[in-house]
């Protein structure tokens, strides 16, 4: 049975889809259509639903609120409704799964990029795709494979728009922060609007000519000479591979790489 256009589902509120619609780009991969949910469990799960359904390239998923949203490693992503923007895309990107590490690395490029146009903030990034604003995490992200007859790829996006300082988990204060309370009250469809137009371009240009580009720009914003721990790996992060995979000197002086698994 064909893909029913997510135009018709039911929990989308139309007057938040024709907002975020308008921010599409009007060429390329990166399409749509996108649809705005008031709540959903995670749009991951909404978008990883309408790919096993056989959905094209491009859908795209925005809530205001997320019951259960997912963060990378297992861990939960919080927000308080209509305060941060949650969008998930789905991709079928024509290369072979080998090479879906390079995909966070070019995610946090473009969200890097969209959220220092949008915001006029400087914006780096701690791989594989923290994004953050003066150490202050204001973005991550999250990438997940799909298995199955035509592989699919569901990128996440969480961006810190408008939460107050007293909106955090006790565990986040002082480590997260929103674009509101760097001094960029932003509103999300504008930040939506600037991530998609670099994605857009982005994937574009890594389609062609592949991930030398994006590493070059990810090396340019990234937060090297950090200490890394990481899966009974601990050393400092010291550059980003050809593959995606951060490189790590050890204390005995050698290089280690680790790959970003499920995005991160
Ligand atoms: C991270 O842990 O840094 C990644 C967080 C990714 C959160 C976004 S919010 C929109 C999308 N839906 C989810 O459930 N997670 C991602």
């Amino acid at each position: 049975m064909p893909w029913t256009p997510p135009a018709a589902e039911p929990a989308a509120d139309p007057a938040l889809t024709d907002t975020f619609a308008r921010c599409l780009p009007t060429g390329g991969r990166l399409r749509g259509p996108l649809i705005a949910f008031r709540q959903v469990d995670s749009t991951q799960l909404v978008c990883r639903g309408w790919a096993a359904a056989g959905a094209p390239e491009g859908v795209m998923a925005v809530a205001d609120h997320q019951t259960t949203g997912r963060g990378r490693r297992g861990r939960a992503w919080l927000a308080p409704p209509g305060r941060a923007l949650l969008w998930s895309c789905l991709l079928r990107p024509p290369v072979p799964p080998r090479r879906w590490p390079e995909l966070p690395i070019l995610a946090g490029c473009a969200v890097a990029e969209g959220v220092e146009a949008a915001a006029g903030l400087a914006v780096r990034l701690r791989w594989p795709n923290d994004v953050l604003v003066d150490g202050r995490k204001i973005a991550g992200i999250l990438v997940e494979g799909v298995a199955g007859p035509i592989p699919a790829v569901i990128l996440g996006v969480g961006v810190n728009v408008g939460q107050a300082p007293d909106e955090w988990p006790p565990d986040l204060a002082g480590r997260a922060a929103s674009l509101a309370m760097l001094g960029a009250p932003v509103a999300r469809p504008v930040v939506l609007a600037a991530i998609l137009r670099h994605l857009a371009e982005r994937y574009a240009a890594f389609l062609v000519e592949g991930f030398s580009a994006v590493r070059q720009a990810w090396r340019e914003r990234a937060q090297l000479g950090e200490r890394v721990v990481r899966d009974g790996l601990e050393g400092i992060a010291v550059d980003l591979g050809p593959d995606g995979a951060l490189l790590v000197r050890r204390a005995d002086g050698s290089l280690a790489s680790v790959v970003a698994a499920g995005g991160g």
